[in-house]
């Protein structure tokens, strides 16, 4: 499966520095002389239009950091997933551990929202991950099955959505997980997605937390990793560059 590299650019730069970004990505890749994977820019909300003009013909793609449930009414400050396919976007993040953490997200909203991304056309982007706390409790693959299982829609289709295996105590800290553990863990979601839903070893699970230019090889070979959710160094253009260049198929 061709990788996805996805880069979340969250609540950060102006509109000057996220038409920069998109605009030397777009020259990048169409002088890159290889196959390149997946790649997703995921500007904060106001930047999604300015963005996606630019990766209109390109095979770079658009995506938004977080959807509403409904598509249309009264939601003061939200925006719906249809909103978001009509500006051009092609994917959305939904249940990012900050969405979880500072606006009490729970997993039937989470739920909701991943069908109203994928009833609107859209690939929503399911982020999972324990804390450090249930970590260390031995509880990881309780957590993340509970998340995915009750954020599941009964009838998804593997090429409706993709996963983001991120632990919280990964994000933003430096800190990362093995290969070794992420790749238990990667096979554990297979394992549940295979168990409760058709075709669910086919869906992509990336991994994100702390991911750089350093590390990123590292985990783009692992035999079943398909691609990398990357926050802070997406916004640095050699280091997501190197990022993309590290992807293997
Ligand atoms: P980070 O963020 O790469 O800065 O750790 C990842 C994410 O939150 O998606």
């Amino acid at each position: 499966m061709r990788q996805y590299i996805i880069g979340n650019w969250k609540m950060n730069g102006t509109k000057t520095d996220a038409k920069q970004l998109a605009t030397t990505f777009v020259k990048r890749v169409s002088e890159a002389n290889r196959p390149l994977p997946h790649i997703v820019l995921c500007p904060s909300h106001p930047y999604l239009m300015a963005v996606a003009e630019i990766l209109k013909d390109s095979p770079l793609e658009v995506g938004a950091q977080d959807c509403h449930p409904e598509n249309k009414g009264s939601f003061t400050g939200d925006v719906g997933a249809f909103q978001l396919k009509d500006i051009g976007c092609q994917y959305v993040l939904v249940g990012h551990s900050e969405r979880r953490q500072h606006h009490h997200e729970t997993n039937e909203l989470i739920r909701r929202k991943l069908e109203a991304a994928i009833k609107e056309g859209l690939r929503p982007v399911l982020c999972l991950g324990e804390s450090a706390e249930e970590r260390a409790q031995g509880k990881t693959f309780d957590t993340i099955s509970k998340q995915l299982l009750a954020a599941l829609p009964s009838d998804v289709m593997p090429q409706d959505f993709l996963i983001a295996y991120e632990p919280l105590w990964a994000i933003g800290t430096g800190l990362t997980p093995t290969r070794a553990e992420v790749e238990e863990t990667m096979g554990f979601i297979k394992h549940e997605l295979s168990t409760h839903t058709t075709g669910g070893a086919l869906v992509p699970i990336l991994y994100g937390g702390s991911v750089t230019g350093r590390n990123a090889p590292a985990f783009l070979s692992l035999p079943h990793l398909d691609g990398l959710l990357v926050g802070g160094a997406s916004l640095k253009v050699d280091e997501f560059w190197d990022i993309i260049n590290a992807s293997v198929r």
